[in-house]
């Protein structure tokens, strides 16, 4: 490896999740084609492209709620290809949906606690005949439920019902719930669709708190004064193909991205 390459990668950091050579087709339509990424441990990094470029495509094979056509996916060093989404999630990937999917009926609290059922410490046979260890998980998960609600900005909503928020509100409850699950990677996708400025800048807030937390984000939004302003990395995206890859200067710098994605926004 040439120097210039070592020091190239050390800046980076290891990869915590790498994919060779995607590929999904649905019918005739290529919605992802040919993609290559490695996303570095710790880093925010955000995927933008056009509408139908393959963005949530490409999370729906990260995440296992499709599998490849083709291509390697490797998570820690671990192949990915062929295991199932439920199986992700204990590995540490955890991810929002651009379509929102809450327990609509249940309270806030009640779908963050949701999130806590991959990691109860406790023996079988307690969930028949509840003792010490039940009640011991069972307090600590309402506790840190409610400090995730607190980190999203719904402490004051923990009782209402998930259906009762308002769109935006709903976004932030999934990324609660998604951190329930206590990922090593968060995925989400378009968390700031449907939120107002303010919600916005508590988005952002939380996005660089949760990487601070060393857990690693993948984000695919459109949003992209939020973009620019929190990912480290930016892939870009269109037709289902890779474009571009850089620093958001240079991803707003790239003539290519400009012409297909950016337009006027940062002339
Ligand atoms: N389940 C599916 N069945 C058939 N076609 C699909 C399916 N999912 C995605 N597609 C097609 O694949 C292409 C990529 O779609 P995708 O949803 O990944 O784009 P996107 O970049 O997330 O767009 P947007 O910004 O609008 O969310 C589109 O042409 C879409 O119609
Ligand atoms: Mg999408």
């Amino acid at each position: 490896m040439s120097g210039n390459l070592a020091s190239a990668s050390l800046a980076a950091g290891p990869a915590l999740l790498q994919a060779q050579g995607l590929h999904k087709s649905f019918g005739g339509v290529r919605a992802v084609q040919d993609i290559s990424l490695a996303v570095p441990a710790g880093a925010i990094f955000a995927v933008i492209g056009p509408n139908g470029a393959g963005k949530s495509t490409l999370l729906n094979l990260l995440s296992g709620t499709y599998q490849p056509n083709a291509g390697t996916l490797a998570f820690a060093g671990r192949g990915l290809v062929g295991m199932p989404a439920h199986k992700r999630v204990r590995l540490g990937i955890a991810r929002t949906f651009q379509k929102i999917r809450l327990f609509k009926q249940l309270t806030l609290l009640e779908n963050v606690l949701a999130g806590f059922h991959i990691h109860h410490d406790v023996p079988a046979w307690q969930y028949f005949l509840p003792a010490g260890a039940f009640w011991r998980d069972f307090r600590r998960c309402r506790e840190e439920a409610r400090a995730l609600l607190d980190f999203v900005g719904l402490a004051d909503e923990a009782q209402k019902r998930a259906g009762a928020l308002p769109y935006g509100r709903q976004r932030m409850l999934e990324i609660a719930r998604a951190m329930a699950t206590r990922p090593k990677l968060l995925m989400l996708d378009e968390p700031a669709a449907g939120l107002n400025a303010a919600e916005v800048a508590l988005l952002l807030d939380r996005l660089q708190q949760i990487r601070a937390r060393g857990i690693t984000v993948i984000v695919v939004e459109h949003n992209m004064d939020l973009v620019m302003n929190v990912a480290d990395r930016v892939f870009v995206m269109d037709h289902g193909e890779y474009l571009f890859e850089g620093a958001p200067r240079e991803v707003q710098a790239n003539p290519r991205v400009i012409a297909a994605y950016l337009g006027g926004e940062f002339a």
